[in-house]
């Protein structure tokens, strides 16, 4: 596997692999590797001929500089990692390779981007990740690129801004990985010990919960979320928000019908934690 610094690096190598027949495959992420990106990557290895992952730790969409300085970084640990899941490039800039002096150009996705995450963290966060990924789509120009449901908001926003610029790839979101307990695998998870470690399954069983109760025939979504809210509560954890929303608008549905994504974020101990399911009511 190579590393590569510069832009003009990535396109001579893609257009190499161009050059010889190969799709491209493209895994954009800010490192700190668990099993989550590996499966990315692994779906990317099997659906195309040149894999491409970005490691960049992207300041244009933390909305909290703590959790910017605090964001696990192990280059080395990374390459080693994608390598063995036979990556053939890793794009791992510096921030002033893809942000030039006078840079003054965002994309924004009205809407999607400010609810839920967008509500809590900002919109300012979506933007920031918009405008990374059209670079890094414009930089890598993949023919697949892939995306983890774990961030089901990120995904929809993603899918979005391609359509509606036109993008010439496709994406697939791939199903969240977990822990064998349950906790949505995340970069922020090194973070959790002990008490906090045992905390966060609280998360989980809000959504199985809701989960649960939408089973039973409850249709109301507002009793849902006070209900899981109060599961979560028992477990020591706040929700910051407990949400059923539409999966393809993220608009409020009452009575629950069609596809709804039952999202929750929460702070547990020194992280902010998010997890999602989807259930699918069309049958
Ligand atoms: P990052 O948090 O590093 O995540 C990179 C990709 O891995 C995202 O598509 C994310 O949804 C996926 N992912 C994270 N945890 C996962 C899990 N437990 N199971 C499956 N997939 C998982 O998301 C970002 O980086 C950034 O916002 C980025 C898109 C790179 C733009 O900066």
């Amino acid at each position: 596997m190579n590393t590569a610094r510069t832009v003009a690096e990535v396109r001579a190598a893609v257009r190499a692999a161009r050059a010889a027949g190969k799709t491209v495959g493209f895994v954009p992420t800010m490192g700190a590797f668990h099993a989550g990106h590996l499966s990315l990557m692994r779906r990317a290895r099997e659906r195309s001929g040149f894999v491409v992952v970005s490691l960049f730790v992207n300041p244009a969409q933390f909305n909290d500089p703590s959790d910017l300085a605090a964001y696990p970084r192990d280059e080395r640990a990374d390459a080693a990692m994608a390598g063995a899941e036979g990556v053939d490039l890793l794009f791992a800039p510096e921030a002033a390779e893809l942000y030039a002096p006078g840079h003054a150009t965002t994309v924004i996705v009205r809407g999607l981007s400010d609810v839920l995450e967008g509500a809590a963290r900002g919109a300012a966060h979506f933007h920031g990740v918009t405008t990374i990924v059209a670079k890094l789509f414009n930089v890598v120009q993949p023919d697949v690129a892939f995306f983890g449901q774990k961030d089901a908001q990120q995904a929809l926003i993603v899918r979005r801004m391609a359509r509606d610029l036109d993008f010439p790839l496709a994406i697939e979101v791939r199903p969240t990985v977990r822990e064998a307990d349950g906790l949505a695998m995340s970069s922020r998870n090194v973070r959790l010990t002990g008490h906090d470690r045992r905390r966060a399954l609280a998360l989980r069983a809000g959504l199985t919960a809701a989960e649960r109760a939408i089973a039973a025939g409850e249709r109301d979504g507002a009793r849902i979320a006070e209900a899981a809210a109060a599961t979560m509560r028992e477990r020591g954890v706040a929700p910051e928000y407990f949400a059923l929303v539409s999966a393809d608008t993220l608009e409020p549905v009452d009575p629950l019908a069609g596809r709804i994504l039952v999202a929750v974020a929460a702070p547990v101990g020194p992280v902010r934690l998010i997890d999602n399911v989807i259930v699918d009511l069309t049958a």
